[in-house]
């Protein structure tokens, strides 16, 4: 058996929508082109996708909490925050932005994303509405004044079984993406 070897490192912070399994595909091949992947999940994150999965993908621990206890001295946001290159959020649900573009740290993602000081790449996915809400929008525009680059969601089949705008943009688009960032 032989591995890549890794040239860098990227948190992956999964939360709590369906594209969520996306997630899986995006961190195994990053894995498979070298780049050493540390997972975070929401708590609802795990409502979608479960922990085993990205373990045995990445071969890496996934953190669930800032609480997790392996990661001691540290919070497992400041742990994630000092030792990976780059930080993505795939897919980012309509509350990881807002906590995000207020600077809340209730959950390992949105704690690890104030935490971390470099560059950020958010994908978000969600309902049409919940992407059209005003809401919503000035949420992404202050993540963009703050340096955030936002991987703008598609049109297409949503999960809620209807047509529009807040569908995942492709999923080998982000990842060729990253890997561009994390090898650049
Ligand atoms: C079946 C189902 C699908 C959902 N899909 C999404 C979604 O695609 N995008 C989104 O923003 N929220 C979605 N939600 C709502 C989030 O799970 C909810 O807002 C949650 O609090 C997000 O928590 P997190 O941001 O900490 O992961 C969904 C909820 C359910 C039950």
């Amino acid at each position: 058996m032989s591995e890549p070897p890794t040239s860098s490192s990227i948190c992956l912070c999964v939360t709590g929508g369906v594209a969520a399994y996306k997630s899986a595909h995006l961190a195994s091949r990053l894995t498979q082109a070298g780049i050493s992947v540390h997972v975070a999940l929401s708590p609802a994150a795990k409502h979608f996708i479960g922990p085993a999965t990205f373990l045995a993908l990445t071969g890496n621990p996934v953190i669930e909490s800032v609480f997790a206890g392996e990661q001691a001295p540290y919070g497992g946001h400041i742990r994630l925050a000092s030792e990976c290159d780059i930080l993505a959020v795939v897919p980012a649900t309509a509350n990881f932005l807002a906590k995000a573009a207020q600077g809340q740290s209730d959950c390992i993602a949105s704690a690890t994303y104030l935490a971390f000081d470099g560059p950020v790449f958010v994908a978000p996915a969600m309902n049409a509405t919940m992407w059209k809400k005003p809401a919503t929008q000035r949420n992404l525009q202050q993540l963009q004044a703050d340096g955030t680059t936002i991987l703008h969601p598609e049109e297409g089949w949503l999960s809620c079984r209807q047509h529009g705008q807040g569908r995942l943009q492709d999923i080998d688009q982000i990842l060729d993406f990253l890997i561009r960032q994390a090898t650049s």
